[in-house]
């Protein structure tokens, strides 16, 4: 069992593992939010689809999709004292629900997280190496070319990513290893500021280019033809990635949190800190892509192919460069350590395994299972093994298809449908503390009830049949 830290909170079980500070708790969780969706998906999707329109429907989309979401997901994880499945068998206990909630929810969002760490420590193995590359100042003076081989050596060579996928695990299990307090809390306490830190120094820097017209233009102009039903749906899409809503994660960060927390003052600092930084990150990459007349609109291979150019030109080139891979680190790291502590709570729980044991079970079995993403960009790249019922795309395609557009979904669709209807309004307004005739409580009930559903299955049905 997880019992590094005992404190006794008036009216709980002494044996419970909480959050030390609530800052400790909000820098984890804006850590856990934060990541490589905002710093390196979030600027080529805004960038491919429009401009500030898209920006506008991905900030509504957050605030009235996945922080209800969000709001009901924490609320659940701190309700039943435990990671997803734990939790949710708990919750069904005290409430008289139907099992098949721990089906959706529960396990939805093991498998979920379990898949999503796979690959998602493939790509932080990948901003390891590009750190490690921009230190070595081996991005001087390459051009596209060059740039695109660089990367294609990289992610053609199985050992490589192996290694760095390996390395970026290790990481994150030297962290959740440590415990909730001493070593989740102690960690995303330091590498929050500093990736603050790192931001506001490539935005000055991003600011004082002669491209910061160009990119604050491209980053916020209406540009309506680029605009399209598909984009608005990536938009949604993207929020509820970008807000780390429907794998359990928040889940198990709202199981260490105290009674007295109010959860929805803390879900909107976490949503508005993680649209802060996706926007920043677009007003540090932008600027910089025009300044070196590159193009905005590369896609996926706009932070690791396009940006690595213009470090390469720029002088400072070698610190600004290092930044900013520094930054990416931190953001994957941050997000990684909350998915493997998902993981890492349930098999303790579960399997009645010690921390130290649970965590190492729970990075080899990541590892392994990432060697599939790994396999996707070399010896399986043109492997499709849904050929046969006519889906193409690599085991990486898949899953992160899988994941990004099926399990967040319907895990997420789940979460605000036990929470807006399973559940009686007496019910939430006593685990969320809040009464209920505020109009928060009642803007939240709107949300989670009406709102997120409708958009969470339009979103789906898109993705999945029309798209
Ligand atoms: N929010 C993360 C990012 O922006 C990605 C993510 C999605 C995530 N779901 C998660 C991270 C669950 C941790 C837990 O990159």
């Amino acid at each position: 069992m997880l019992n590094e830290n005992k404190k006794s909170q008036p009216g709980e079980s002494p044996n419970l593992t909480l959050w030390s500070s609530k800052f400790g708790f909000l820098m984890a969780a804006i850590g856990s939010a934060v990541g490589l969706g905002n710093i390196w998906r979030f600027p080529y999707l805004a960038g491919q689809n429009g401009g500030g329109i898209f920006v506008l429907v991905y900030v509504l989309a957050t605030l009235l999709v996945a922080l209800p979401v969000l709001i009901a997901e924490l609320m659940l994880g701190r309700a039943g004292r435990a990671g997803p499945v734990a939790a949710m068998r708990a919750l069904i206990v005290q409430n008289g629900s139907s099992r098949v909630w721990t089906g959706i929810i529960g396990w939805g969002a093991m498998v979920a997280a379990v898949l999503l760490l796979s690959y998602y420590s493939v790509i932080g193995g990948w901003t390891l190496k590009y750190t490690f590359s921009a230190i070595l100042g081996l991005f001087t003076h390459i051009d596209q070319s060059h740039s695109a081989h660089l990367f294609q050596e990289m992610v053609n060579n199985p050992w490589v990513l192996m290694a760095y996928h390996g390395l970026f695990i290790l990481l994150s299990m030297l962290i959740v290893v440590g415990g909730v307090e001493k070593g989740i809390e102690k960690s995303a306490v330091i590498m929050m500021p500093l990736l603050f830190l790192v931001l506001a120094i490539l935005v000055i820097y991003a600011a004082t280019t002669p491209g910061f017209a160009r990119g604050w233009h491209f980053l916020f102009d209406f540009n309506v033809k680029n605009f399209s039903m598909r984009a608005f749906l990536a938009a949604i899409g993207q929020a509820f990635f970008a807000l780390s809503v429907g794998i359990g994660a928040m889940m198990t960060y709202g199981s260490y949190l105290t009674k007295s927390a109010d959860v929805m003052a803390v879900s909107l600092k976490i949503a508005l800190a993680d649209t802060l930084v996706a926007i920043l990150a677009g007003l540090a990459i932008f600027p910089i892509v025009f300044t070196y007349a590159l193009a905005p609109t590369e896609g996926p291979g706009l932070t690791f192919v396009t940006l690595p150019i213009a470090f390469g030109q720029m002088t400072g080139g070698i610190f600004f460069g290092t930044a900013f891979f520094v930054l990416l680190v931190l953001a994957a790291l941050t997000s990684s350590i909350s998915v493997l502590e998902t993981f890492v709570a349930f098999l303790a729980h579960h399997f009645n395994m010690g921390r130290f044991v649970a965590t190492v079970v729970s990075g080899f079995v990541v590892w392994l299972l990432g060697l599939l993403t790994v396999f996707s960009f070399n010896i399986l790249s043109s492997f499709h093994p849904l050929e046969f019922l006519g889906i193409t795309g690599t085991f990486f395609n898949i899953i992160d298809f899988l994941v990004s557009n099926v399990f967040l979904l319907g895990v997420g669709l789940g979460i605000a449908v036990y929470a807006g209807w399973a559940l009686t309004q007496q019910v939430v307004a006593g685990y969320l503390d809040v009464h209920e005739r505020s109009i928060r409580f009642v803007l939240w009930r709107v949300c989670v009830r009406v709102i997120a559903p409708i958009g969470i299955v339009v979103a789906f049905v898109f993705e999945c049949f029309l798209s």
